[in-house]
């Protein structure tokens, strides 16, 4: 991404991993960021990276105050061009645990709508020009039974942003959307897992800066996902539903 004098940034959930990243990646590139999470202090020790240049709000994305944090938040830097939203949970979850599904739906599905249209009202109350951009995941492309809130929460993220994006063209707003679907990413979100195919964040989060540059509208991460999803796609129901997939 090139260097970007005078642009702005929310980052919803920079506290750690992916999000984390990107923010430091933004404002290496020039851009003045505001950055939420839940933990303070991870907040803080990032503002102190360069000071002059982050805002700072701690945000729980599954309070009802949220939306007013985040318009305050946005105020407070002077205006946004991108919404960038990676907050997010989930656990495998075989036994259906109530207090796991119930927190990522939460925070997955109550939690991202109220974020992602707090974004889309202040882009179209000030027809300002603006991205918003989010990390789903690949677990949106079929029901999963080793997590199935987790899996049913990310496929909620595929189809609200295309809503949002059909609705921002039907009213004529310059808003443009990314969606970025990673597999799994080596982060605390999978830490002590034995997942195949783990990815690094640091090149995830270098096609995420890139996909966004270039303006993609869908971005599955890395290629071998993109191979994997395409197969997922081909198997009928009926087989699907027979895989043992954990
Ligand atoms: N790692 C993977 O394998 C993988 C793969 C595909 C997609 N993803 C998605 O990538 C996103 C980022 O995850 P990550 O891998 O970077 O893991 P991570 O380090 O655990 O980051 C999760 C982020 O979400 C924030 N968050 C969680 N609950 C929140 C809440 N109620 N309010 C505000 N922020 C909240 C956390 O901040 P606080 O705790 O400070 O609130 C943290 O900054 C998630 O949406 C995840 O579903 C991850």
């Amino acid at each position: 991404m090139h260097t970007s004098i005078n642009k702005r940034a929310v980052v919803m959930g920079a506290t750690s991993g992916m999000g984390r990243l990107v923010a430091l990646g933004l404002l290496g590139r020039g851009w003045t960021i505001g950055i939420a999470g839940r933990r303070t202090d991870e907040l803080l020790a990032l503002q102190q990276t360069a000071p002059e240049r982050v805002y700072v709000r701690t945000i729980d994305v599954t309070h009802d105050d949220a939306p007013q944090l985040l318009r305050q938040l946005i105020d407070e830097m002077g205006g946004m061009d991108l919404y960038f939203h990676s907050s997010g949970f989930g656990r495998q979850n075989t036994e259906l645990d109530s207090a796991i599904e119930n927190s990522t739906v939460m925070t997955n599905a109550f939690g991202f709508t109220q974020m992602v249209d707090a974004a889309f009202q202040y882009f179209r109350q000030t027809r300002r020009r603006g991205r918003i951009a989010v990390i789903s995941s690949i677990a949106g492309t079929k029901g999963l039974g080793a997590a199935p809130a987790y899996s049913a929460t990310k496929r909620f993220q595929w189809t609200y942003i295309e809503a949002l994006a059909q609705l921002a063209r039907m009213e004529g707003l310059d808003i443009r959307f990314t969606d970025l679907r990673p597999g799994f990413v080596r982060t605390d979100f999978i830490v002590g897992k034995n997942y195949p195919m783990q990815l690094t964040p640091g090149s995830v989060v270098g096609h995420i800066l890139s996909d966004i540059e270039k303006g993609r509208r869908v971005r599955t991460i890395d290629w071998r996902y993109r191979m994997l999803c395409f197969f997922w796609r081909l198997l009928p129901q009926w087989a699907w539903e027979r895989m043992k997939i954990r």
